[in-house]
């Protein structure tokens, strides 16, 4: 057999020297590496582990996640406590992926100019939460959070919210057709123990209660303050990852001990 004189093989060197061929060839090798990572995610229906009593939000607590939102609260705070000892340690359990499932957009953050969010659900009562948005330093005195005094002021604006629940059913998030022919009257619902709507029927777990102190008026303060309360307050974290967290490996100082 003869073989061909080196420069007609497609040689290292040749593949080096012709810029569409390298291109070409990376091409092929950068897509084989892309479909070994994304077409497994075809054949899954899921990408997170799911866990007991996770819920959607309910529409006050969805309206009071928008304020969030608005008010750029995420610019300050995260919602995800990693699982490190001192975080743990201040904040509670590790955030499970289940419990970001239904945030359009999530709201996990990277920087922290105030305190982790993610379980300050029942942390505080509602007072604190009122007086404390009211204006931060009369609880906090060392505190550098501005003041939201405005959002007590402000009537709570619930025409949109089966729009709302709407467009985050299309990208998957449950909501039944009745949650949401129902959700601009479960909205008022929520701060109306009398309104005889079983909120927890649709939302189990939901808190049923006037949360800004004035009965008569469905505030932005309302809406916010149901949101933080409902903050990690869901899934039975120790049940859903039973580690034992006190098994953490010790540090060096307490070794020394
Ligand atoms: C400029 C940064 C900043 C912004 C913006 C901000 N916060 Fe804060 N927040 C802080 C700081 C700092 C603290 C810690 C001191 C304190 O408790 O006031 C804090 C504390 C808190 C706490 C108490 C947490 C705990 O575990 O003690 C809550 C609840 C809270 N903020 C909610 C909000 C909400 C809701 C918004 C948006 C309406 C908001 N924050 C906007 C800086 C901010």
């Amino acid at each position: 057999m003869v073989t061909p004189p080196a420069e007609k093989r497609l040689s290292h060197k040749k593949l080096e020297r012709n810029v569409s061929l390298l291109g070409l060839f990376a091409l092929v090798a950068v897509a084989i590496g892309g479909i070994v990572e994304i077409a497994p995610l075809f054949w899954i229906d899921n990408t997170i582990e799911k866990v007991d009593g996770m819920r959607p939000y309910t529409p006050l607590e969805l309206a009071g996640r928008n304020i969030y939102m608005r008010e750029g609260c995420y610019t300050c705070h995260s919602q995800m406590i990693r699982p490190f000892r001192d975080e743990v340690e201040r904040y509670g359990h590790y955030s499970l992926a289940a419990e970001s499932m239904y945030d359009h957009p999530f709201q996990w953050g990277s920087k922290r100019t105030g305190p982790d969010l993610a379980r300050v659900g029942g942390r505080y009562s509602d007072e604190w939460h009122k007086a404390h948005l009211i204006d931060p330093r009369s609880v906090v005195p060392e505190s550098i959070m501005p003041p939201y005094a405005f959002l007590a002021e402000r009537d709570l604006y619930t025409g949109d919210m089966q729009n709302d629940l709407t467009a985050l059913s299309r990208v998957g998030v449950p909501y039944s057709k009745a949650a949401i022919a129902a959700a601009n009257d479960d909205v008022k619902a929520q701060v109306d123990p009398a309104a005889g709507i079983d909120l927890q029927k649709r939302y189990p777990k939901a808190q049923v209660r006037d949360f800004d102190g004035n009965p008569d008026r469905l505030s932005e303060m309302d809406a916010l303050i149901a949101y933080l309360q409902m903050l990690g307050t869901l899934v039975d974290v120790e049940k859903a990852a039973p580690q034992d967290q006190t098994a953490v490996p010790a540090g060096p100082q307490e070794k020394a001990r």
